[in-house]
């Protein structure tokens, strides 16, 4: 048998003590799959005191990570710590400047430092795997990478946050505002430490970007993903869109156009029907569409401490087994530079507004969307509050640029109060 292959793990939260059980549960299984033992020899964390109801006692200690990913005796660098500077970061750089191989579930170091650490480690012949990173549990990097290698890839979409989705099935299951489902969601412990990383669209954009990078052999371009959260929604637009025949999903879309890298993070509606309208809880789901293979939908556990950790080790297996890949699927230095284009795709828009309730009001709005070549589809009026009236409109299919266009001629017509509410109709 091979020597073992020894893990430096850097983390020992969530994602890191599920590695740790893995390796202990699964040692013979492990050994048996990859032909030779992985080991554990070293970890890190902040707080040695912690109780982490894991026996940690045959791993040697380091307090600083970067000391951790340069240790003579580990071969690969497992950062399970996050965040996409400081430690991290830092020990990263240093355990591929040490000739590490690195495996990492932290899709924010590499949304944002992905291209500059993976032409490093493929310069000193190191590989940087982070399966963990995007959707969990769900194998999908190695699907892009490997399964659907030989397809030119049309387009990649998805719900990539749980927590997002956790709080929208919830709202309409419950019948909750948004604010206490927030606060649900806090006490579960399912938000990240910045919880806008979550609510705010970046962490699902973070993962969009990575598995546009894949599919398109580009650099990663986390910068030009068109971000939108989920805070706006309230109970009312998850009725409305339920009346509609809808739910609303933060849904991620990317796909490479006549004009460049169209990547897109925001609240949609789709049919309640659909897979991704069928979706619940904390789970993901990933649409990968090639040009020989079609369409393939992934579904699971898209974060917790199991899913992760399976991830995670799913990497440190290959790496066992002497599988070795570009980290973007094709050498860093030929991924292409994207050209960054805005979203013009035409689809029909949900969009709820508060109107003052005076003669002449709905006139005024449907002149703002005529006047932007905006074509209503349906509309309602909903249950009146004092001298305000909520107004919901479907339209037929328009461009995002016509939609902000009708939006700042209706913000001029002194009758919309407060930010009317704008949401992509996804036909999926
Ligand atoms: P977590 O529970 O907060 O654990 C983070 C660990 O890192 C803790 O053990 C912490 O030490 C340690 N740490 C933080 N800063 C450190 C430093 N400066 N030096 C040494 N250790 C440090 O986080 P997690 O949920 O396991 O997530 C880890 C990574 O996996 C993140 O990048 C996250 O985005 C990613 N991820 C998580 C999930 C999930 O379901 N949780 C899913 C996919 C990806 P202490 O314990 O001593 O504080
Ligand atoms: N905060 C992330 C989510 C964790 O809710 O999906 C997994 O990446």
């Amino acid at each position: 048998m091979a020597a073992p292959l020894r893990l430096g793990l850097a983390g020992l939260g969530t994602v890191g003590i599920g590695v740790v059980q893995i390796v202990q549960k699964h040692a013979d299984l492990l050994a048996a799959r990859a032909g030779r033992e992985v080991v554990i020899t070293a970890v890190s964390a902040r707080d040695r005191t912690k109780n982490r109801d894991a026996d940690l006692s045959g791993y040697a200690w380091e307090v600083d990570p970067v000391a951790l990913a340069q240790r003579d005796d580990v071969d690969v660098f497992v950062e399970v710590m996050g965040g996409h500077e400081g430690p991290a970061r830092d020990a990263t750089v240093a355990a591929i400047a040490a000739g590490k191989d690195v495996v990492t579930a932290n899709k924010a170091l590499l949304a944002h430092h992905g291209h500059g650490l993976a032409l490093s480690a493929e310069a000193a012949g190191r590989v940087i795997r982070f399966e963990a990173a995007v959707a969990g549990g769900i194998p999908v990097i190695k699907a892009l990478t490997e399964g659907l290698a030989a397809n030119g890839m049309r387009r990649v979409m998805g719900v990539m946050n749980g927590t997002c989705n956790y709080i929208l099935t919830r709202m309409e299951d419950a019948g909750l505002p948004y604010a206490q489902v927030f606060e649900e969601a806090r006490q579960l412990g399912y938000l990240e430490a910045d919880p806008n990383l979550d609510v705010g669209g970046i962490d699902a954009g973070h993962k969009l970007s990575l598995l546009a990078a894949i599919a398109f052999g580009t650099r990663v371009a986390f910068d030009s993903v068109e971000l939108e959260g989920i805070g706006a929604i309230m109970i009312n637009d998850i009725r409305h869109a339920a009346d509609l025949g809808y739910r609303i999903k933060l849904l991620g879309v990317a796909q490479v156009t006549g004009r460049g890298l169209e990547q897109r993070m925001t609240p949609c509606l789709v049919p309640v029907s659909s897979p991704l309208g069928q979706l619940s809880g904390g789970t993901n789901m990933v649409v990968l569409e090639g040009d020989s293979v079609g369409q393939v939908v992934m579904r699971g556990a898209g974060a917790g401490m199991g899913p992760t950790a399976s991830a995670v080790m799913g990497d440190v297996m290959d790496i066992a087994r002497g599988m070795r890949m570009p980290t973007f699927g094709m050498p860093a230095t030929q991924l292409a530079v994207p050209v960054a284009a805005a979203v013009t795709s035409a689809s029909a828009w949900y969009l709820r507004m508060m109107l003052v309730d005076k003669p002449g009001a709905l006139a005024k709005v449907a002149t703002a969307l005529g006047d932007a070549g905006i074509s209503i589809h349906r509309m309602r009026q909903y249950d009146h509050t004092d001298a305000q009236a909520p107004v919901l409109i479907v339209t037929h299919k328009a461009t995002r640029d016509d939609v902000n266009d009708a939006l700042a001629r209706m913000s001029k017509t002194g009758v919309v109060l407060g930010d009317p509410v704008a949401l992509r109709i996804e036909e999926v």
